[in-house]
C-alpha cells in the first residue's frame, strides 16, 4: 500500500476511536519520520484504545480481596523449623542435576525505566558493587562464569530489554567484551511497549511531532515477548526446561539457585510451572508484594490492595500471619511460558501508574516537562501468572521457598534511603562478612554489631558461603578495610 493510503486509512481509524490528535503535525514532518510515525501507529492496538481509557482513564479499576484469602504457604529457609520439616539437601541434588544437564537459563528482567535512581541509562550498567563499582550486569556475569565452572555447563542468559533501552545494552555488553561470557550464550530480546494516556482526557500523548509517548509494558510483557521474539525457539533448541528469573537491581540475588530450581522442579507439591522466593517482611507496612493463597491458589496481592488489619495481624507467637514478602525471584517453567504466550486467549490483566510523561502540547506543538502527574502508564505483572498455575486446592500448586534477606536482597532502586546504593553497599558488606566468618575470619564489628569496614567477594571467587572454605583467606579483617575477594 502507498504511503497515502496508509496514512489515509490510520487516519480513518483513529478518527474513529477519538485519537485524530495523533497525526496533527504528519504533514510538515520530514519523509523519513512520517514512515516512522505510520509504522508505530501501526503497531498499536488502534481498536482497543477506547476500552483502555473507560477502564484505566475515565475509572479506576478496584480491587476487590476475595473472601478467601489465606498466608500462602512456603519451604522455611531453615529445613528443620518445626513448622515444615524438608529435605533441602534431596532438594539440592535436583537442582544441581538440571544445571549439569544444561536444562536451567538465567533470566533478567532489564527493561524498565529506572526512573526512581535517576540514572541515565540502562540500570544493569549502574555501578554496584560495594568496593569494585562494578556494574550490575557485570555482577551477574560474573555467577555465571562461577556457575559454568562448578557445573560443567554453561547456564545461557537471556536478557529482556525494552525498545528504549536495547541498543544501549548490547552496547555495553560489547564494550565489556560480554564479560568474560561466550557471545552465544547470552541472548537479548525487547519487551513490549504500551501508550501513554493523557491523565485527563486518555488521549495517545506525542513524546514529538513524529512519536507517540510509549512506555514498556512491564515485566509481564516478558510471556510474549519470549514467545514472539525467538527466544523462546531458541531455548527449545537448546533444551532449557526452567528459566531462573530475577530484576536488574539486585547485585546480591542468587543468579541459579540449585535449592530453589530443584523445589521448583521436583517438590512434590509443586506444577513445575512457576515458582517464587519469598523473604519475610521486615515490617507489617513493608511496601512488598505479599504472597497469599486465594481461593487455594498461590498469588500476590500488591501492599496497597491488602487491607492494613490483614498486614498487620499477627500469630500467636507475635510474628506476622502475611509475612512472606515478594522479592520478585522466581523460576518459570518454558513449558508455562509456551503454554501462555501461544494461547491467543491469555493476557494479563493491566496495572495503571500515574506518572510525569514529558510530551508535546497538542495545541501548540511545544515541548512540555510535567511537573505533576500529567500521564496514565499501563503495566503488566509477571507474578499475575502466578494463579494460571495449574493445582492449587491441595493439588499441585505454585511453591513459595522462604530465603534470607542478606543472603540475597541488596536491591538498588532508589538514589538515597531504602533500597539505596548505601543500603546495598552495607548488605553486601554484611553478607561477605558472614560468610568469612563462618570459614573463620575474625571480621571487625561496631557497637551496632555492623562490619566496620566495606567487603565484596566475587562471584568468581564464592558462589555461596561454603565455596569459601579451604581457601586461602585472612585470618582477620581490621576495622576501616575495604577489601575485595
Ligand atoms: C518490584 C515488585 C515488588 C517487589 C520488588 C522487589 C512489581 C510491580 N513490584 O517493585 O512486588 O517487592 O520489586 O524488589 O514488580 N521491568 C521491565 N520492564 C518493565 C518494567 C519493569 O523489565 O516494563 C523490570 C525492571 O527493569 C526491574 C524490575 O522489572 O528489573 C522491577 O521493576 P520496578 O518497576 O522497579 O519494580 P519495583 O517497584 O521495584
Amino acid at each position: 500500500m502507498s504511503e497515502s493510503a496508509d496514512r489515509a486509512s490510520i487516519h480513518r481509524r483513529l478518527e474513529a476511536v477519538g485519537q485524530g490528535h495523533l497525526l496533527k503535525y504528519y504533514d510538515l514532518l520530514p519523509p523519513g519520520e512520517k514512515q516512522t510515525l505510520l509504522s508505530q501507529l501501526a503497531g498499536l492496538d488502534i481498536e482497543g484504545l477506547p476500552a483502555l481509557v473507560r477502564d484505566y482513564v475515565q475509572n479506576k479499576p478496584a480491587f476487590v480481596l476475595p473472601a478467601d484469602v489465606q498466608p500462602a504457604d512456603y519451604y522455611p529457609f531453615n529445613a528443620d523449623s518445626a513448622a515444615r520439616k524438608w529435605d533441602k539437601a534431596r532438594f539440592r541434588k535436583a537442582g544441581e542435576d538440571l544445571l549439569r544437564a544444561g536444562k536451567v537459563a538465567a533470566f533478567v528482567v532489564a527493561g524498565g525505566q529506572g526512573s526512581r535512581l535517576g540514572y541515565e541509562g540502562p540500570k544493569g550498567c549502574y555501578p554496584a558493587g560495594a568496593v569494585t563499582e562494578r556494574p550490575l550486569f557485570e555482577m551477574f556475569a560474573d555467577q555465571l562464569l562461577a556457575v559454568k565452572r562448578k557445573y560443567g555447563r554453561a547456564a545461557p542468559w537471556y536478557i529482556m530489554t525494552s525498545p528504549l533501552n536495547h541498543s544501549a545494552t548490547v552496547a555495553f555488553f560489547e564494550q565489556h567484551a560480554y564479560f568474560g561470557l561466550d557471545p552465544k550464550d547470552v541472548k537479548f530480546f525487547p519487551q513490549g511497549v504500551m501508550p501513554s494516556l493523557d491523565i485527563k482526557t486518555g488521549k495517545v500523548l506525542l513524546a514529538a511531532k513524529g512519536e507517540i509517548a510509549t512506555n514498556p509494558d512491564g515485566h509481564g510483557g516478558a510471556i510474549k515477548a519470549i514467545c514472539v521474539s525467538g527466544a523462546l525457539a531458541d531455548m527449545k533448541q537448546r533444551g532449557v526446561e526452567h528459566l531462573s528469573y530475577f530484576q536488574v537491581d539486585n547485585p546480591t540475588v542468587k543468579v541459579v539457585d540449585p535449592v530453589f530450581i530443584g523445589l521448583h522442579a521436583a517438590a512434590p507439591d509443586s506444577s513445575a510451572q512457576m515458582s517464587s522466593k519469598m523473604t519475610p517482611k521486615a515490617y507489617p507496612e513493608e511496601k512488598v508484594g505479599i504472597f497469599c493463597k486465594i481461593n487455594g491458589k498461590t498469588e500476590v496481592v500488591e501492599y496497597s490492595d491488602l487491607p492494613m488489619d490483614l498486614q498487620r495481624q499477627t500469630l500467636p507467637d507475635g510474628s506476622l500471619r502475611f509475612i512472606a514478602g515478594s522479592i520478585a525471584i522466581h523460576i518459570i517453567s518454558v513449558a508455562f511460558i509456551e503454554k501462555l504466550g501461544t494461547d491467543p486467549a491469555f493476557s494479563l490483566p493491566y496495572h495503571r501508574a500515574e506518572k510525569k510523561v514529558p510530551c508535546i502540547d497538542i495545541e501548540t506543538g511545544e515541548p512540555i516537562n510535567p511537573t505533576t502527574n500529567n500521564g496514565v502508564k499501563l503495566e503488566r505483572f509477571v507474578f499475575d501468572a502466578l494463579g494460571m498455575c495449574e493445582g492449587g486446592n491441595g493439588k499441585k500448586g505454585s511453591i513459595v521457598y522462604e530465603t534470607d534477606r542478606v543472603e540475597e536482597f541488596a536491591p538498588i532502586k532508589n538514589a538515597e534511603g531504602v533500597d539505596s546504593p548505601q543500603t546495598s553497599r552495607e548488605l553486601q558488606t554484611e553478607r561477605a562478612a558472614r560468610w568469612l566468618e563462618r570459614a573463620g575470619v575474625k571480621v571487625a564489628r561496631g557497637a551496632d554489631g555492623k562490619p566496620q569496614g566495606v567487603l565484596e567477594i566475587r562471584a568468581t571467587t564464592a558462589l555461596e558461603a561454603e565455596d569459601l572454605m579451604g581457601q586461602k583467606l585472612p585470618t582477620e579483617i581490621a576495622a576501616g578495610t575495604s577489601m575485595v575477594l
